[in-house]
């Protein structure tokens, strides 16, 4: 052990990230003294000194050990992630060195405060090594403390002030919808149900309904909360438990809508890369990300259905057997594209792309016809590339006997719903919204093979631990 020298100035306790009052010294004057707090990250020993890099979760900073610190017992046995307290002076880098922010800092003591376990680093090689995927799945508290995710989840709160910020600008006001509820928003099919008490109620798919009924009083409305989905399939898009972004505006157009939601989606793109910490992560993450230029390209259904037909890409008919010929058959109107055939298309087209007019027995049963053509809903899903949708939305029946036509088509027993029905007694109007997952956003723009990137501990079928 080496103990602190008395004699040494103050040190002066910062975060890693701190460069404010710091002065930068060097073999022969004295920088600011620090006190730093942090684990290790990486290090590199050689014969007469130590590289540490040290992390706080506000920065990374290279830490220098040399003389007695490092035949101290602690130094000859460090494992990575082991927590220290060190001291020591702040110094420019010698002319060819590269370390965060372009300084270190020369200790002259350091103590261990929680010595790690050193198999981090195995667990982790191990699964990237052609491993199982599902140890890094139970291992997630500790692969959260590598670069990638925990720079993910950095953008993530990012992105999250960001939608804040861009509804206020747009004056949309933030309210939270109940999570427990006892109606269905998207389908029957991904419904998690649990007991209330004595009564059946669900997990919620979506707060849509609830933001309705927020219009008459609060204007333009959006919440941030997680919607609940008990998808069969696994798939690289979907969770069962995910951030859902919704807004509803009131008294608008289908067009209004369409552009709402362009200029949210920019704005936050805007704000998130104002950053200039968050800009450099989506660098690292997403070296070919460029900000979507305006407006987005939109497309109907219908032409979609060209498109995919013209490019060979074919409807896979799951209704009939694998074997048999038409399984595989040219799209038509009315088939749901599927997510690997939206993929290939986004892809291809290479921008976001507004995909609107959906057949109407495709849509939720809330969605009105299209004035222009009565098949169609005036609805729209937002494609980006290497994603496909992250974004659903549409306008709402407005009409009274609509709705309850509506409810009666897809088999829904209004009785419950009489609270969202009301909106259509009291003064109703023509308004619109849309929902936006959180995870998918962030797998576009921080370049993530699958959403379960994305979020802290993702839950998909038969994953609910840790
Ligand atoms: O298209 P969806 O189902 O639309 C609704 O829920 C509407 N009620 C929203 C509204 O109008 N207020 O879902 C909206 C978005 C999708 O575009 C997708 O980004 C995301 O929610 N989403 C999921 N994200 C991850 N995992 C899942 N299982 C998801 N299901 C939907």
């Amino acid at each position: 052990i080496v103990e602190e020298d008395k004699t040494l100035p103050d040190a002066k306790r910062i975060r890693l990230d701190d460069t404010e009052d710091i002065t930068l010294g060097s073999a022969d004057k004295p920088g600011t003294r620090v006190k730093v707090l942090g684990r290790v990250h990486r290090f590199r020993s050689q014969k007469d000194v130590i590289f540490i890099t040290l992390k706080d979760g506000y920065g990374q900073m290279q830490v220098v050990f040399a003389g007695d610190l490092i035949k101290t017992y602690a130094a000859l046995t460090l494992t990575l992630e082991t927590s220290l307290v060190i001291k020591g002076q702040m110094r420019e880098l010698p002319p060819t060195a590269k370390a965060p922010l372009n300084r270190e800092l020369h200790a002259d003591f350091f103590r261990v405060i929680g010595a790690a376990a050193g198999d981090k680093e195995a667990i982790t090689n191990k699964v990237q090594a052609g491993g199982d995927p599902q140890t890094l799945l139970d291992q997630r508290h500790l692969v959260l403390r590598g670069d990638v995710l925990s720079s993910v989840m950095k953008v993530r709160a990012a992105v999250l002030r960001a939608f804040r910020q861009a509804y206020v600008e747009t004056r949309c006001m933030e309210v939270a919808p109940p999570s427990m509820v006892q109606t269905q928003v998207e389908g029957g099919a991904t419904l998690f149900g649990f007991k209330y008490y004595d009564e059946e109620a669900y997990l919620t798919q979506s707060s849509q309904l609830y933001l309705e009924t927020c219009l008459a009083s609060m204007g333009d409305v959006f919440c941030i909360c997680p919607s609940f989905r008990a998808e069969k399939s696994l798939t690289r898009r979907h969770l069962s438990e995910y951030m859902h972004i919704e807004a509803e505006l009131d008294f608008i157009e289908f067009e209004d809508l369409l552009a709402h939601i362009e200029k949210v989606i920019c704005r936050v793109i805007e704000l998130v890369l104002q950053d200039p910490l968050m800009a450099g992560y989506i660098k690292e993450l997403n070296p070919d990300f460029k900000p979507p230029s305006t407006p987005f390209k939109r497309m109907k259904y219908a032409d979609a259905i060209d498109w995919l037909v013209e490019h060979k890409i074919d409807f896979d008919d799951e209704d009939v057997p694998e074997d048999h010929p038409e399984r595989k058959r040219p799209h038509r109107f009315g088939d749901d594209i599927a997510e690997a055939a939206e993929r290939q298309m986004t892809d291809i087209m290479n921008v976001p792309i507004f995909l609107t007019h959906f057949p109407l027995e495709l849509k939720a049963f809330y969605m009105p016809k299209d004035p222009a053509d009565a098949r169609v809903a005036q609805a729209v899903d937002l494609l980006m590339p290497g994603v496909g949708e992250i974004v659903g939305g549409s306008m709402r029946i407005w009409d009274y006997e609509e709705l309850i036509a509506a409810y009666k088509r897809v088999g829904i027993d209004p009785t419950p719903y009489y609270w969202y029905t009301d909106q259509r007694k009291y003064g109703t109007s023509p308004h619109g919204g849309y929902g936006l997952g959180l995870e998918r956003f962030l797998a576009w723009l921080c370049g993530r093979f699958t959403v379960r990137e994305c979020v802290l501990y993702p839950r998909f079928t038969n994953r609910c631990t840790p």
